[in-house]
């Protein structure tokens, strides 16, 4: 794997609908305004719609040319957007085995990515915890969580964090056995195992020495994740991205820091059909006016390109692998914490 990853911003979030798609497009698009070159990459590979949503019927190629073979440079798969400085890579659809691809593939087509001249790539996520999802989302250094303040988006999103982060456990631990039983037992905690969280975690990795508890230390530093709150309505619930920070914090020991709040946007909404003309012309309207500041923060928070190498992991040990269930931990409600 490549290690000059830094461009990378993943757009994940568990919950379908919540506006991933809608943040990549947005975000990207504020991005190439502000001068930046963007890639916007459809990896919901079993459903991907971004193309729709940048006015393009049918694509002439898309990311399963790349993963049959049929195109060798990725570069050709590279389509224009009706935004300047936004190009866009098509996903691939409707194709067997094509949305759970191995890991030769995933490396493959990462590998080939970061080749590519961009200021920023931004990956758009599906829905759920597939290997898939996680795997782009770990790989990139950068990654945004985009929920609503509808609790069932929270408890995805905070569902989508903790099994990342435990994928990444067993990857970074995959050599280390007595790591990986603990590990498990972690994921046996609704059973009445006493590892609920990281804390708890962190207790057990002392007897297995100093060089397997700083590794499990750095992979949580790795795991920086910000948080978009889409959709909202009220102030109440620009706080919401609170919540999951707070059982993040105390269950996962992750620091989330929320770079932006969306509000619904009716004009948005009613554009869905027609979001070439949208993105446009309505460049005043609130959700366009939000995504400019969020583009603002993204630049503020973008490690410089300087060529240092980062110390992220291959994507994944093992496509046969399979994550041990991970602790549930109860979310309070809306009501309570805002
Ligand atoms: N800020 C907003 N204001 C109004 N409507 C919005 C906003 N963000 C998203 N939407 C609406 O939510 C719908 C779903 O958004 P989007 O397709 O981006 O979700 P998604 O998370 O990518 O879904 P999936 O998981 O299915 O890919 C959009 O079609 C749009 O109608
Ligand atoms: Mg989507």
């Amino acid at each position: 794997m490549d290690e000059i990853k830094d461009k990378f911003w993943a757009i994940g979030g568990g919950k379908g609908g919540v506006g991933k798609s809608i943040v990549s497009l947005m975000l990207g698009a504020s991005l190439a305004r502000q001068g930046k070159k963007v890639i916007l990459v459809d990896a919901d590979l079993g459903g991907s719609n971004l193309h729709t949503l940048t006015g393009i019927r049918y694509p002439l190629y898309t990311l399963a040319d790349f993963m049959k073979r049929q195109v060798e440079n990725i570069e050709e798969v590279l389509i224009d957007t009706p935004v300047e400085n936004m190009k866009l890579i098509c996903g691939a659809d409707d194709m067997l085995g094509i949305a759970n691809p191995k890991n030769t593939q995933k490396t493959r087509i990462l590998n080939n990515l970061n080749k590519l001249e961009a200021d920023y790539i931004l990956l758009d996520l599906g829905a759920g915890t597939s290997f898939t999802s996680m795997d782009f989302f770990l790989y990139a250094p950068n990654k945004i969580v985009v929920l609503t303040p509808q609790i069932t988006s929270i408890q995805n999103a905070y569902g989508f964090i903790k099994s990342s982060l435990y994928r990444r456990l067993n990857q970074a631990f995959s050599k280390y056995p007595e790591a990986l039983k603990i590990i498990g037992r972690a994921g046996g905690a609704a059973s009445g195992e006493d590892i609920d969280s990281i804390e708890k975690l962190h207790e057990a990795f002392k007897s297995l020495g100093e060089d397997i508890q700083a590794r499990l230390e750095e992979c949580l530093q790795e795991l920086k994740i910000k948080v978009i709150v889409n959709m909202v309505r009220s102030n109440k619930e620009r706080e919401v991205s609170n919540i999951v920070a707070s059982v993040a914090k105390n269950y996962l020991s992750l620091s989330l820091e929320t770079i932006g709040i969306v509000q619904y946007d009716k004009i948005l909404g009613m554009s869905i059909n027609n979001m070439p003309e949208f993105l446009t012309k309505r460049r005043d309207s609130i959700a366009s006016i939000n995504f400019y500041d969020i583009a603002r923060n993204v630049i503020k928070n973008s490690p410089k390109h300087d060529g240092a190498p980062t110390h992220s992991e291959p994507v994944s040990t093992a496509d046969s692998h399979s994550d041990k269930a991970v602790p549930h931990h109860p979310l309070p409600s809306l009501e309570e914490s805002v």
